[in-house]
């Protein structure tokens, strides 16, 4: 289903998140270091894989969505030998633990909570001991009762809608800390990022080392 939005995913996407989406999902180019490996899962149009791989990274982005991997292949075009595009589902063998990075924005909540995990267990088997799990995806609810109702009116409809067009499936707002944390990973930063001023976090990015002996 991808496909039919590949054209229009990135412009509603930023208009949708006055722009937060974008920001979050840069977050980690500042972190970046000339070098690293990245694997970006779900790399969608690749947005924020363009400025990473201007910062020095060597890209692997895995992307089923022939319409959309046709789109980060042109956005990465000016890096040929630092980027490789992976047309295919994520694979346990797509390089496991060689990443200093791997990136899955908003790509684990397109799946249901019994398989979820599964998927996350799979992408963290990617990351190197002492590299980093990133994931930037809609804000989970917590602190006030007002904040958990802003939160929950403003994701149900998109995830609503995202399940009626087939894009993911129905189910709340994922915490990854825990699951990350039961993965043997140490919750580094989250780092929630506003739609407008004076209002709760709607998105967040979570950042987390996997351990050493991981
Ligand atoms: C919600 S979009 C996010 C795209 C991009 N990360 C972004 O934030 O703009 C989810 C992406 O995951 C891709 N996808 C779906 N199932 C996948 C799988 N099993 N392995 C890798 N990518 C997958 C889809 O084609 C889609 O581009």
């Amino acid at each position: 289903m991808y496909a039919h939005v590949a054209w229009c995913y990135d412009a509603v996407a930023q208009a949708y998140s006055l722009g937060a989406i974008g920001r979050a999902k840069r977050w980690h180019v500042a972190h970046v270091r000339p070098g690293d490996r990245v694997l970006y899962i779900g790399a969608g149009t690749g947005r924020e894989v363009a400025p990473a791989c201007d910062a020095g990274a060597e890209a692997v982005c895995v992307e089923p969505c022939n319409a959309m991997a046709r789109r980060l292949r042109r956005r990465l075009s000016p890096w040929p030998d630092r980027c490789r595009v992976i047309e295919q589902p994520l694979r346990a063998a797509d390089g496991a633990g060689t990443f200093d990075w791997v990136c899955g924005h908003f790509f684990f909540n397109v799946f249901a909570d019994d398989a979820m995990p599964g998927v996350l267990t799979m992408a963290a088997s990617h990351v190197r001991p002492g590299g980093r799990l990133i994931t930037a995806d809609f804000a989970p609810g917590s602190g006030k009762a007002t904040s958990r109702l802003l939160r929950a009116a403003y994701y149900r409809p998109v995830n609503l809608a995202g399940w009626g067009l087939g894009m993911c499936a129905l189910h709340p707002i994922y915490d990854y800390a825990p699951p990350l944390e039961a993965l043997g990973f140490a919750v580094e930063s989250r780092t929630g990022f506003t739609v407008a001023p004076h209002t709760p976090a709607l998105y967040e990015v979570v950042c987390a080392r996997k351990e050493q002996g991981g």
